[in-house]
């Protein structure tokens, strides 16, 4: 085993794979509302590519984590197929998904191997959820994130983007809502990786105004930073975590453990990346494991310190957020 150790002597472990670039809500700040041209069927990954790539990856290269992503993930057909073949490796196994799929496909998941899902949701009111994803599904969501606590696809994670004057002022009400179900509740600074490029510093709400809006209303003390990217503080009161992920204000960029597979099998080795390795056609045109392997090992050498959002040399990737899986 030789861990995917890079320049700066960050050892990788953590692997995030997107099954698709296709989503089913829209929401603005990571697809346009019309227009988007989904990749063609041939051009993703097939099921036995993912398998491959992601077996080099665990069990000669020291990856102990896999999560899938989209686009929405479970618009692929017969995920629960992949899922069962990626459970066989022994690693956690999670997804991040939009749940509006979850009511029908949460229990197969789960009986697939599965093991725990992060949602996305940005907002708790029915008019704001149409204006900002452009769906009326906050219902399907919902009863998403119910059938996933039933399955037992724990702990679930609600990821919340917090936008300046967009639901700054549901951040209480979603923390609340965490609480109240056991879910763990992550607020994400809004990075620039929108579809529309209409991301401004101002537009982000910082780590400091998050957890100062929580605590006025629910006490909250520090948790001793881990490697994960979110900052977790415990309600005083005993009932659970909030977390933040301060990827603008407090960059973390420094304990990175993760690369990143497109759904077109390019290698990503961060979110911010303007190089990409194409292992589907390295695959496609033969090359056996240990050249896979060699080019893991190579790409992830050669990966950069981190991200640079808010300084003049930062460049926005041409992929956004659908494309990339989060
Ligand atoms: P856990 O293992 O459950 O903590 O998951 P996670 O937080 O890694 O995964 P999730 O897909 O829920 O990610 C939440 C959000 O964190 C993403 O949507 C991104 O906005 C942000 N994020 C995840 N990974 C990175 C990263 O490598 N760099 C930066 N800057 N942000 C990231
Ligand atoms: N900044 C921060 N987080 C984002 N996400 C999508 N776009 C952005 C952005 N520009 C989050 C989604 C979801 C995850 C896949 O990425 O809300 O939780
Ligand atoms: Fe879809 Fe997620 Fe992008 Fe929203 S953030 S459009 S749910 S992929």
């Amino acid at each position: 085993m030789r861990p995917l150790v890079d320049g700066h002597g960050r050892v990788h472990r953590d692997l995030r794979i997107s099954v698709t670039d296709r989503c089913n809500l829209r929401c603005s700040y990571c697809m346009p509302e019309e227009g988007m041209v989904w990749q063609p069927r041939h051009e993703l990954l097939s099921f036995e590519e993912i398998e491959r790539l992601a077996r080099v990856l665990v069990e000669r290269l020291g990856i102990d984590a896999i999560r899938l992503t989209g686009g929405e993930p479970t618009l692929r057909a017969h995920l629960p197929v992949l899922v069962e073949r990626l459970a066989r490796l022994g690693t956690d196994l999670s997804m991040t998904t939009n749940a509006t799929t979850l009511d029908r496909q949460a229990a197969d998941l789960a009986t697939a191997g599965l093991r725990r899902v992060n949602i996305s949701l940005d907002t708790l009111q029915r008019d704001r959820f149409v204006e900002l994803t452009r769906r009326d599904d906050l219902d399907k969501v919902l009863a998403g994130i119910n059938a996933a606590l039933d399955a037992g696809l724990t702990p679930v994670k609600l990821n919340v983007v917090a936008m300046r004057g967009v639901n700054e002022d549901e951040i209480v009400d979603l923390a609340a809502f965490g609480r109240e179900r056991g879910i763990g509740v992550r607020f994400i600074e809004f990075m620039p990786l929108d579809a529309s490029g209409e991301w401004k510093a101002g537009a982000v709400v910082s780590q400091a105004e998050i957890v100062a809006a929580i605590a006025a209303v629910f006490p909250l003390d520090p948790v001793p930073r881990g490697s994960a990217p979110a900052s977790l503080w415990r309600y005083r009161d005993g009932r659970g975590d909030v977390g933040v992920i301060p990827s603008v204000t407090q960059p973390f960029c420094g304990d990175c453990d993760r690369i990143r597979l497109t759904a077109d099998g390019k290698l990503r080795t961060c979110l911010f990346a303007t190089v990409e390795t194409d292992f589907r056609d390295l695959m496609r045109n033969g090359a056996d494991d240990d050249h896979l392997a060699s080019a893991f090992a190579a790409a992830v050498g050669d990966k950069g310190p981190g991200h640079l959002i808010g300084q003049p040399a930062f460049i926005r990737p041409r992929r956004s957020m659908s494309q990339i899986g989060g």
